[in-house]
């Protein structure tokens, strides 16, 4: 199997870790090149010990892990504690110390060598805010043409940190904006499929029938996920957002997209960080975006069983 090439940019965050699980699980088509970290659900360093922790659980040695950008481009950081809480990946009980290291080289710097050195077949997949990728396309607009696609989750046609907008797209607007704007191809998965992938409590047990370590963590991380979002938001159980972006490049056929038109509000009172999905094209604007919209749940939730099975 030809592996496809990807770059995780993330801010793990619970949903984050178990998109870097699935993406390198046995299971999985796609080569991590590198894993770059954001500030967004904590702060950038807390993130990167986070993805570095995911990474020694999972024995992912070989892929390097590059901090990235602190804050957003023009705003002030937010982050997103009463969700991922304190370390950003409550509940599991971990080492306060990974062993891997992150490498000595700024995240939207690997984003850039990376691109700039391959043969236009590396994807890039953020789960986390848009504020490396902005940085990496504003230093080295050469990258731009050789992206070969970006699935992102962010956005939605409304809003989890404000009534219009999601948290990743909210956090930093103007980045998601130079990104949106930027004629790369891209799958966004926002919330009106994330809210499709929910890990019920029902789900929960059956993922937990599996007998391996890697396992166990995921079930440490929805346990706690899946309190905050039952006091938080009322839900069932917590919304796997950031893994439907490596379900999606695994098996696409899980998915329903459309082709349309999305802008990136960074001006409204009211709706800074919204991402205006023109569904019915009203805009006349040519379509940017590759919009997921429906995902089969049985298919995926085989894929993240079959995925997590793969590490026994
Ligand atoms: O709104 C959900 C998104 O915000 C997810 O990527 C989650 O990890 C947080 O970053
Ligand atoms: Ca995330």
């Amino acid at each position: 199997m030809v592996k496809r090439k990807v770059i995780l940019d993330c801010d793990p965050g619970h949903d984050d870790a178990i998109a870097i699980i699935l993406a390198a699980s046995k299971i999985s088509n796609l080569k991590i090149e590198a894993i770059t970290t954001v500030a967004g659900n904590v702060e950038v360093e807390k993130n990167t010990l986070n993805a570095l922790k995911v990474c020694d659980i999972i024995g992912l040695e070989n892929v390097p892990v590059a901090q990235g950008a602190e804050r957003p481009l023009v705003k002030e950081r937010e982050i997103a504690e009463e969700i991922h809480g304190e370390t950003g990946l409550d509940g599991p009980v971990l080492p306060e110390n990974p062993t891997k290291k992150a490498i000595d080289k700024h995240g939207v710097d690997v984003i850039i060598e990376k691109i700039l050195s391959s043969d236009n077949d590396i994807t890039l997949v953020p789960t986390g805010p848009l504020t490396n990728i902005a940085l990496a396309m504003i230093k080295e607009p050469k990258i731009i043409p050789k992206i070969k696609e970006i699935v992102l989750m962010g956005g939605g046609t409304f809003g989890n940190w404000t009534p219009a907008a999601e948290f990743n797209i909210y956090v930093d607007a103007e980045a998601a904006k130079v990104v949106f704007e930027s004629g790369v191809p891209i799958s966004m998965f926002g919330l009106d499929v994330t809210h499709q992938a929910i890990a019920t409590d029902d789900i929960v047990k059956e993922l937990s029938e599996i007998d391996n370590p890697i396992a166990d963590f995921v079930i440490e991380l929805l346990k706690f996920f899946s309190e905050t979002y039952k006091e938080v938001f009322g839900f069932a159980g917590p919304p796997i957002h950031d893994a439907c972006t490596v379900a999606y490049l695994i098996d696409p056929s899980i998915f329903q997209m459309n082709h349309v038109r999305v802008d990136i509000e960074t001006k409204g009172e009211f709706t800074y960080g919204m991402t205006v999905v023109d569904t019915l094209e009203t805009t006349g604007k040519e379509p940017n975006v590759h919009f997921a919209y429906q995902l089969d749940s049985d298919k995926f939730w085989d894929l993240m069983t079959r995925g997590l099975k793969s590490y026994s």
